[in-house]
């Protein structure tokens, strides 16, 4: 399988979409052209739980579990990783607009080469000895993040023949509540790799997808240091920031 016919799967899939005239906001559980999804998506519905009575075992964590230093993906060995240094924050709200408060965002990402810390990521990119690529922070009294990390680079994977992923930055949000989780992914803008990548284009909606995209900010950026990125999160609504259910790569 290679990546035109990869290629024209999803361009089927998005003039389908496009003609039928639903609006779908959320990835595609059952989404052929990514390959490994045809397996194990859910085939039933999710199972219903009482949210309150999961508050009684789900894991909690404190203001003092999270150390600031754990913000900061650059200073976590002895010397600096390679890359491109970047500032990456954003504000985390509910959907109708209200900051989420004091709540953890987890991130992980590849290296500058795009090669992860993972015994199933053997591609000959190179290790960083100076980054393990991840890090956690919560959310401040206006629901803003901030990290400072480097960006990663796309690698490969084997969903088809000569199959690239777009740089991203895998994110974990928490609501007010573990029951509100969401994992997705952020991308940084004009990513060549978009119109190719099965999993990218599992979200149909376009303006759905662009939500995943972040925007380059210059009033972040500092003066001979790191670039800026900003990008948002909405937890619930109609302007949901898209969320993944499975999927490991
Ligand atoms: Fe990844």
């Amino acid at each position: 399988m290679d990546q035109a016919a990869i290629s024209g799967e999803i361009e089927a899939i998005a003039e389908a979409y496009q003609s039928s005239g639903a609006v779908e906001t959320d990835v595609r559980l059952d989404y052929p052209p990514y390959r490994s999804s045809i397996l194990r998506h859910p085939t039933k519905a999710p199972h219903q739980v009482d949210p309150e009575g999961i508050e009684l075992w789900a894991p909690v964590f404190g203001h003092q579990d999270v150390d600031p230093f754990e913000a900061d993906l650059t200073i976590q060995h002895r010397g600096e990783p390679l890359g491109e240094r970047m500032r990456v924050t954003g504000r985390v709200t509910d959907g109708d607009g209200r900051p989420v408060r004091h709540q953890l965002v987890e991130i992980w990402q590849a290296n500058a080469g795009g090669r992860y810390i993972h015994q199933r990521d053997q591609h000959p990119a190179a290790l960083d000895p100076n980054f393990t690529g991840m890090g956690r922070c919560l959310t401040d009294s206006d629901g803003f993040y901030r990290f400072t990390t480097i960006k990663p680079g796309p690698y490969p994977w084997r969903n088809h023949h000569n199959a690239w992923r777009p740089a991203h930055i895998h994110f974990s949000l928490f609501g007010s509540e573990f029951t509100q989780r969401l994992v997705t992914q952020m991308y940084f803008p004009g990513d060549p790799l978009f119109a190719l990548d099965p999993i990218y284009q599992a979200i149909t909606d376009r303006a759905a997808r662009d939500r995943l995209v972040a925007t380059y900010d210059h009033d972040l950026t500092q003066h001979e240091w790191s670039l800026g990125f900003r990008w948002d999160v909405v937890l619930t609504g109609s302007h949901r920031t898209p969320l993944e259910e499975d999927h490991a790569a």
